[in-house]
């Protein structure tokens, strides 16, 4: 074989080897199945009446959104995760805010997930996709549990749950949550808010609090039951700890704090910070509040303009839900925190701004407060509780919930109804013994209903 006959062949060989490559790298993507895209949830939350938000995370690369529709009808819906217009592929949290809906609805829905493949340089155009459903790049993930009911503005009675320091072992944080639940009534409430401190420190987004707060709810209801991420000076801390709106963006207010309503009751969310003031510029403990007396200066001018809306003003109900409290609690940092937020707000010189139930976690002991006085109920066989703090002030219940103390009697969930003329709350350990009981009516009246065999009242002096 002559040289030149030689070397034909070889170009010849080189280009049939480099035609098989363009066909395996034009071949179909291999059949993706949802295990393979969706890491934690769907979960549920920033329930209004007539919205609610969808979250989700999944691989990086996958763009994301929701098909949904009111029960009983046929046509789906779709909503993606976009950025200015754009599905979003980075990163992997999801979020998807649904607004418009029917107030009081029915609606199923569907996570849609794309995975488009890339454009090779020698396509002229796009193939054109006229409907999704059909191009293997994109997959659909049903569940018979992905569905909910959409909150509404006219009055019902309606019972929520809220729990708060939940830092424990990822197993017993499931327990916990499997027995709230299972024996504590979590399984007939309309919604449940986690008011701070659900994991130690944001060291990894997905690993601390949505691998063990999210994943721990996901098979107790969490694709169906709105839930409400409220963050305590614990989740300020740790090296991905500002990420958290990346995963829980609040509607309007894209932060930490947010308004919602159900039925005729008007829920105020407050994010009290860290407990104490930035010492060094490190991401993990104090320093990622190094600026937050600017934090504290935003919450103010957002709360005075919320005080005056037509949906405060007009509500039957008006309910707080922060970690920390603007009366009752010690700790000076989270105290002043909230005193420059809420000003003189909600003192009882305002009745006009007349708050109902102030509910908050962070002190590791269940206590209540006993409105327009210093005293307080707390359970027996608990450390001694050592002031309280500014009760004179306020007109309404703080009730500071706990999941996480020493002995049982601590651990609680509680249980808030809210009916046409008063606020029912019950406090429950997690073997559903009833720990505490006690009524609001309208004007601020707290009628007691406790046995008073778990709980005692004292004054300050008698705890010196
Ligand atoms: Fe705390």
């Amino acid at each position: 074989m002559k040289t030149s006959q030689l070397l034909s062949r070889i170009v010849f060989g080189l280009l049939v080897l480099c035609m098989l490559g363009y066909a395996q790298a034009e071949a179909p993507n291999p059949e993706l199945k949802p295990s393979d895209l969706v890491t934690h949830g769907p979960w549920l939350t920033y329930p209004d009446p007539g919205e609610i938000t969808i979250g989700f995370t999944t691989v990086p690369g996958c763009g994301a959104g929701v098909e949904y529709r009111e029960v009983g009808t046929d046509e789906w819906k779709q909503a993606w995760h976009t950025v200015a217009g754009q599905i979003f592929r980075h990163r992997t949290a999801r979020s998807i805010r649904l607004a418009g809906l029917k107030k009081n609805g029915e609606y199923e829905y569907r996570l849609i997930l794309f995975v488009p493949q890339d454009k090779k340089y020698h396509e002229g155009s796009f193939p054109k996709l006229d409907n999704t459903h059909k191009t293997k790049q994109v997959v659909l993930v049903e569940n018979p549990d992905f569905r909910f009911r959409t909150f509404t503005d006219a009055p019902e009675p309606f019972t929520f749950s809220v729990a708060a320091d939940l830092q424990f072992s990822r197993d017993v944080k499931l327990r916990l949550l499997r027995d709230f639940h299972d024996k504590c009534g979590l399984k007939d409430s309309k919604f449940f808010a986690v008011i701070g401190d659900g994991h130690n420190d944001i060291r990894s987004m997905e690993n601390s609090y949505i691998g063990t707060v999210i994943d721990g709810l996901q098979p107790l209801g969490g694709a169906s039951r709105p839930a409400l991420f409220i963050r305590g000076n614990h989740e300020w801390r740790g090296g991905e700890a500002s990420l958290w709106t990346e995963y829980f963006p609040a509607p309007e207010t894209r932060s930490t704090y947010f308004t919602f309503q159900c039925g005729d009751t008007f829920f105020i969310v407050l994010d009290s910070g860290e407990d104490k003031p930035a010492t060094t510029l490190t991401y993990h403990y104090t320093g990622n509040n190094i600026d937050d007396q600017a934090f504290r200066e935003e919450q103010r001018i957002w709360l005075a303009k919320v005080v005056e809306t037509p949906a405060f003003k007009s509500a039957k109900w008006r309910i707080v839900l922060c970690h920390s409290a603007i009366y009752s609690h010690g700790g000076a940092y989270m105290y002043n925190h909230l005193a420059h937020i809420c000003q003189d707000l909600f003192k009882k010189d305002k009745p006009q701004n007349r708050i109902h139930l102030w509910l908050s976690g962070h002190t590791h002991l269940y206590s209540r407060t006993i409105p327009g006085a210093d005293q307080i109920y707390r359970p027996y066989r608990t450390r001694p509780y050592g002031k309280v703090y500014g009760g004179k002030d306020y007109d309404f219940t703080v009730l500071t919930v706990e999941a996480g103390g020493k002995d049982n009697v601590e651990n609680s969930l509680v249980n808030v109804t809210v009916d046409k003329d008063k606020i029912s709350v019950e406090a429950r350990t997690p073997d559903n013994a009833l720990m505490d009981a006690f009524e609001i009516k309208n004007d601020g009246t707290v009628v007691d209903l406790n046995n008073d065999t778990l709980l005692m009242k004292k004054s300050p002096a008698s705890y010196k």
